[in-house]
């Protein structure tokens, strides 16, 4: 069946906002095990959408930070998106499913030797979580927004400290930082537009149930 027939047969595909990157392949591989059949070229394609009309579904393939975005204005019926990134861009949009994949932490990180100053500059990809963290600890700084290789800001004396992703605390050590305080854990979330949830309801849940179910099968594993 191709999208034209599928809709035809009045089932308007559900569309998926799907981070491309390094949440793409757990991601992708969560959605076979829930019996979505994403074909494994996908995972090196450069389509930016894809039509799976057997699955009901169509797949926008985006930059991680703008599914919220694409969520929030119903282009995109539901997404995948880390839990950094719906912390950072606060989007009016349904967090219906914690997928448990690509674990990490936003964490404060500096230099060993690092001394409390006035005024410190933070550095990080993440300036609203950043700027609330401090604001709650009672502390006054400069946040400084990067778009990667937020580890360098230390090293080169651009900022005091950072906030930024931990996964595996490669990057870390392999640059002589530590990690001085957790601020949250991150896991992969199924979030859905306000309205087509209500509207696609039977296709949203449906997918959740076998969502969970794989999520549930890996957990026995
Ligand atoms: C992220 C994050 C850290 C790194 C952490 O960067 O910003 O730099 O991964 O992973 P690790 O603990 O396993 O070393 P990313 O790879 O997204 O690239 P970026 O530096 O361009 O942000």
């Amino acid at each position: 069946m191709n999208a034209n027939e599928s809709q035809a047969a009045g089932r308007e595909l559900l569309k998926v906002a799907m981070p491309k990157g390094r949440i793409y392949k757990v991601a992708s591989q969560l959605f076979r095990d829930a019996d979505v059949p994403i074909p494994s070229d996908f995972d090196d394609t450069r389509k930016l959408i894809i039509e799976l009309p057997d699955a009901g579904m169509s797949f926008i393939m985006a930059k991680p930070v703008d599914v919220p975005t694409y969520v929030e204005y119903g282009v995109a019926d539901i997404g995948i998106v880390g839990k950094d990134v719906l912390m950072e861009e606060n989007k009016d949009v349904y967090e219906l499913l914690d997928l448990g994949i690509a674990k990490c932490r936003m964490s404060v990180i500096g230099l060993p030797d690092w001394k409390p100053v006035i005024h410190p500059r933070v550095a990080t990809k993440y300036p609203s979580v950043a700027s609330q963290y401090f604001r709650e600890q009672g502390q006054q700084v400069e946040v400084i927004k990067l778009n990667g290789s937020i580890e360098l800001a230390p090293l080169i004396g651009l900022a005091d400290r950072i906030v930024d992703m931990v996964e595996t605390g490669q990057t870390l050590r392999e640059n002589g930082l530590v990690e001085m305080e957790t601020i949250f854990g991150i896991t992969s979330r199924l979030i859905a537009n306000r309205v087509s949830y209500r509207m696609k309801n039977e296709a949203i849940q449906s997918l959740c149930d076998k969502l969970q179910h794989a999520i549930a099968a890996k957990a026995l594993v």
